[in-house]
């Protein structure tokens, strides 16, 4: 019976690249699709980009354009990286659409004609110099549990954790830099009481989903009343503003499951089907894949508006853990933190959907990258017992073609169509790591075939042409069998043993004949090995390149933005800070331990025998003079700097270096070619002290 089967991956949020945690999900849904489409029933596999929220619109201002032009760019890297990873996308779409509003509009009318919309007001951080609220986002001060400054209104990037942004120490606000006061503000709610024993119901019963999350949320949530929801976010923010409710704006978790369906919408608009025979009919099949961080969304928010909205809530959620690297979280400065586009630098999209696929289990267990096992899996399955079996085929029938009739193989064939089932439950479940070790048992049966048969040697006798070419044809159609069993994982390994047999792998009753008396293509390359030094440097931090985009852990802003200030600039510092994060706090007193004097430079030339420096001679006045070696020679050339004042670090210890002692250090910003010397205003004198 064919199937009709809805799916999904979370939307990415559009302030970050795609990375390899983010293609644990992407490649896991991917293969669910493509093996449905496999096994003929029919497909839409949905996504797009989430888009709104503070955070877009923070970065956008610090980036000085709109949040529209920066999610329009974003939106083009990701797709460009999905493609090179394979990802079968029936459509893409951002919750910044016009279908997305007006699906929103629709579940929020029918949350309103049932009462489930409550109006409270709750205190909120003011900005009185802005005139207005602050969003989490734009409130910064000390975290209240580990004490990190410059943290956000929502959560600690230092400690990780979360709290209401009354409870920031020091709060101030990012426009402005002045203290908020708390004012009361008026916020839309939705109650989710009153659906409380329908997702009990639903949670507990309905088999969507893993028994592990089932028991979370019966002994998190479920388990007392549930609390009424916060949907709104007063002005400014960059979303939707609620048509009934001016100045207020749908918080982003609002819009970005509704997302899902306007994605829907777009996609049957635009392929002429009707969004009721999809997402309003009992037999379509909606599966939601996604990552444990978000399951609360997906589990009791999303399915009450599903259910209050009249749409088909999801058959099942299927929930995958987190990617660690070696061991530990990603990171980025131990280069962990590697996105989609740096993978693509170093090594093949198809090595990483099988290294995943050889991982992923139907449980919510977290999945390490490992290297060497990376490295291990690539090379000795997908090379060593998979593409070998055509590279030590097909040549031999190159001229030849396949056998008229299928040989006599000893039941290998018939033993590997019978697996078809098996291979199939276990897709089917999510259990990739089981159909990818059945499938590899079924490649060590034939490469045993191969061993034992010894084409290589048959080939040296003329007079056993037929032996070759029937053992060939049996190596080739087992090879074709397993090309089958892992296109859904592997498509483009899939597409080239189609072309090498003259009949593409794309459906999965083709494991249960097999191809005799057919021509067989020129043997081509079908898979690199992987050098294990590629992977390794994939992982290894370029210590110039800058910070890999996807912020989580954008820079914290400076609680000491001028009153009054754009709020641009109170919001600057681009990815530098990032680059090297503030030190740690200290007194005045330790920093007057350093003592700063303005100094002229009265004598400058280059060390010949030193790549970077420049020895100068430094005037403090009254004719006393230091000799400093500074590493600015990339940058500056000696004789312009005679006659120019700089600020210098007089009480340092001398040290002596190869080509004298330096006594002193220069100021500057920067490193090597980028360095920036300071000056002192005009009028500053030599000798003069910095407080
Ligand atoms: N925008 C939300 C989802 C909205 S869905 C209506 C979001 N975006 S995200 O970009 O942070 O993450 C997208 C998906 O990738 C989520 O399912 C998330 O769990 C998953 N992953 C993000 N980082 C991950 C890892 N390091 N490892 C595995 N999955 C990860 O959440
Ligand atoms: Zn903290």
């Amino acid at each position: 019976m064919k199937r009709q089967i809805l799916v999904t991956s979370a939307l990415p949020y559009a302030n970050g690249p795609i990375h390899l945690g983010h293609l644990v999900e992407y490649i896991q849904t991917d293969i669910f699709a493509r093996f449905q489409r496999l096994r003929g029933h029919d497909v839409a596999y949905l996504c797009a980009d989430d888009t709104h929220g503070a955070a877009i619109m923070i970065r956008a201002q610090k980036e000085g354009r709109t949040p529209e032009a920066l999610v329009a760019d974003m939106a083009v890297q990701h797709q460009r990286d999905f493609a090179a990873f394979g990802m079968s996308f029936d459509h893409y779409g951002s919750t910044n659409s016009p279908a997305n509003l007006a699906a929103c509009t629709g579940i929020w009318r029918r949350l309103r004609e049932r009462g489930m919309v409550v109006e409270r007001s709750v205190e909120r951080l003011y900005d009185p110099v802005q005139k207005t609220f602050l969003a989490d986002r734009f409130v910064v001060g000390t975290c209240p549990r580990c004490g990190a400054a410059d943290q956000y209104g929502d959560s600690c990037e230092a400690c990780g954790a979360t709290y209401p942004a009354t409870e920031l120490k020091n709060p101030r606000s990012a426009h402005s830099g002045a203290v908020p006061e708390l004012r009361p503000s008026t916020q839309l709610f939705v109650r989710l009481e009153p659906l409380q024993g329908f997702l009990t119901e639903w949670t507990q019963t309905s088999g969507a989903l893993q028994p592990e999350v089932a028991n979370y949320l019966a002994g998190h949530f479920l388990d007392k009343p549930l609390q009424d929801w916060d949907v709104s976010r007063p002005a400014p923010y960059f979303g939707f503003e609620i048509p009934d409710a001016k100045g207020q704006f749908w918080y982003v978790w609002f819009d970005a499951p509704v997302g899902y369906i306007a994605a829907a919408m777009e996609w049957c608009e635009r392929t002429g089907r009707s969004l009721d025979a999809w997402w309003r009919n009992p037999q379509c099949e909606i599966v939601h894949f996604l990552g444990k961080d978000i399951t609360y969304f997906h589990t009791l928010f999303w399915p009450a508006l599903l259910h209050v909205g009249g749409y088909q809530l999801p058959r099942r959620v299927q929930i995958h853990g987190f990617l660690r690297v070696n061991g530990e979280k990603m990171s980025k400065s131990k280069g962990t933190f590697v996105t989609a586009a740096r993978y693509l630098q170093y090594l093949d999209p198809e090595w990483l959907r099988y290294y995943y696929a050889s991982k992923l289990s139907s449980k919510i267990d977290d999945l390490d990258f490992q290297v060497d096992e990376f490295v291990g899996k690539v090379n000795s399955d997908l090379v060593g017992r998979v593409v070998n079996l055509a590279s030590r085929s097909a040549r031999f029938v190159e001229t030849t073609g396949l056998s008229a009739a299928y040989p006599d193989d000893g039941g290998l064939f018939a033993r590997a169509a019978a697996a078809a089932d098996a291979i199939a439950a276990a897709y089917e479940a999510c259990d990739y790591r089981e159909a990818m070790r059945l499938v590899m048992t079924l490649a060590d049966a034939a490469n045993e075939y191969v061993e034992r048969m010894a084409p290589w040697t048959i080939k040296k006798d003329p007079a056993r042409a037929a032996d070759l070419q029937d053992v060939c044809t049996v190596v080739l159609n087992l090879f074709r069998q397993i090309a089958v069993y892992l296109q859904p994982v592997l498509p483009g390994l899939a597409a080239k043993a189609g072309a090498l047999l003259g009949s593409p792998c794309n459906a999965w009753d083709a494991v249960a004949t097999p191809r005799v008396g057919v021509r067989v293509a020129k043997f081509e390359h079908m898979m690199a090995r992987v050098e294990a030094e590629k992977a390794q440097a994939m992982f290894t931090p370029e210590p110039s390149a800058p910070a890999a985009g996807n912020a989580p852990a954008d820079p914290a802003v400076p609680a000491t933005a001028a009153p009054g200030a754009p709020a641009a600039a109170a919001v600057g510092g681009d990815t530098t800070l990032a680059k090297e994060p503030l030190a740690g706090e200290i007194t005045l007193d330790d920093f007057q331990k350093g003592d700063l004097r303005v100094a002229e430079v009265v004598a400058a030339e280059s060390v010949p025998e030193a790549r970077k420096l420049l020895r100068l001679t430094l005037s403090l006045g009254g004719g006393v003079t230091r000799n400093v070696f500074a590493g600015i020679k990339g940058a500056y050339e000696p004789e312009k700097l005679v006659g120019r004042l700089v600020v210098m670090v007089a009480n340092l210890a001398p040290r002596k270096m190869k080509f004298g002692t330096s006594e002193g250090m220069v100021i500057a910003a920067g490193t090597d070619g980028e360095v920036y010397l300071l000056s002192p205003d005009a009028g500053a004198k030599p000798g003069q002290r910095l407080h």
